[in-house]
């Protein structure tokens, strides 16, 4: 469903210029649900916009390979773009509060993607297909909330919105970028359920993006770990969960708690991210790695593949 080789993009700021994601591999099967986790400005938000080249003209965005369905959109120009965005790969932006029009109502939102897509669509007709979209979303009296504004909707509610307005073209990949964040767990556990529902009825493939292990491990059949613009570990879910090699990944889970272990003290991982305008040489994560060695302070590691299917990019893996 979408292949992406070594994706890079450069943000040229004030301050000077982001390596934002610093070449990354993706492969997303039709039908999976695949985490993108990792902590705050790892880049997980810039590497999926830049892939539907949704970021502004200050990103320069560099790739070997970029393949949606049988789209090449490795350098895409606007036809293949509007051939993908909608249809191939949607996207539910990281706010839905900021994403939603404030001065047009939900139908108006929900059905203008389907009338640019098909203009001979009547008005009617498209209010149907939005009332069918509503349903789908588990949104009860869709007829009702058709003529509503943003506003009047609750955090859960805008967020169902946003999945709607995902699914007006069918999409193949669906792109979810922290969907659950800003709602009260029941709320998060139904938008969950909702997703994980849609994948199986539709198949459609979901690209999950948190920051939250313990949610990714609800709904991903793989989770992919970022660490400072590149990926640190990639596996399915069980593996990452319960054999994770990489050493950020094994400190993020002690870091979380869990209800399936016994631990008296949750632990903390030393250091904060690092900054990336200055960001250390070797692996990024060495100066807060308890396994790190002199080797991990010149050349950063490559991704190395494991037995288990794992792969991990970092010279003293552990859990072998
Ligand atoms: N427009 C911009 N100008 C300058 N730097 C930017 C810009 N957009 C993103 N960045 C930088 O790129 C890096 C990656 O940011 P990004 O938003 O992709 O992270 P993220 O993993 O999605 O984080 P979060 O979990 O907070 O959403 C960060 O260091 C961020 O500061
Ligand atoms: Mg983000």
């Amino acid at each position: 469903m979408l292949e992406v080789k070594n994706l890079h993009v450069r943000i040229k700021s004030m301050r000077g210029e982001v390596h934002a994601v610093r070449g990354i591999d993706l492969f997303i099967s039709k039908g999976e649900i695949v985490g993108l986790v990792g902590e705050s400005g790892c880049g997980k938000t810039t590497a999926m916009l830049a892939i539907c080249r949704l970021l502004s003209d200050n990103a320069i965005i560099s790739a070997d390979k970029i393949i949606a369905g049988e789209t090449d959109i490795t350098n895409p120009d606007e036809n293949s773009l509007l051939q993908i965005r909608g249809s191939r790969i949607a996207y539910i932006f990281q706010d839905p509060q900021a994403s939603l029009n404030p001065v047009l109502t939900i139908g108006d939102q929900i059905t203008e993607g389907i009338m640019i897509k098909d203009k001979s669509l009547s008005r009617e007709n498209a209010d149907k297909r939005a009332v069918e979209l509503m349903n789908k979303v588990k949104i009860n009296n869709p007829e009702i909330w058709l003529g509503s504004y943003p506003h009047q909707l609750s955090g859960g509610m805008k967020q169902r919105v946003m999945i709607a307005i995902a699914l007006s073209n069918s999409p193949d990949i669906l792109i979810a970028d922290e969907p659950t964040t800003s709602l009260d767990v029941t709320v998060q556990s139904e938008i969950l359920k909702l997703l994980k529902d849609l994948n199986q009825s539709i198949g459609m493939s979901i690209v999950f993006i948190t920051h939250d292990l313990s949610v990714a491990k609800n709904i991903c059949g793989r989770i992919i770990v970022m660490y400072a613009g590149r990926i640190a570990e990639v596996g399915s879910t069980e593996k990452i969960v319960n054999c994770p090699h990489h050493p950020y990944t094994f400190k993020l889970w002690n870091s979380i708690p869990r209800i399936d272990r016994d631990i008296a003290r949750l632990e903390i991982i030393p250091g904060n991210v690092p900054n990336p305008l200055d960001l250390p040489a070797g692996c990024k994560f060495h100066p807060r790695c308890g396994y790190m060695q002199e080797k991990c302070t010149a050349i950063e590691p490559e991704p190395v593949s494991f037995r288990d299917g794992s792969a991990a990019a970092c010279y003293f893996p552990v859990n072998l």
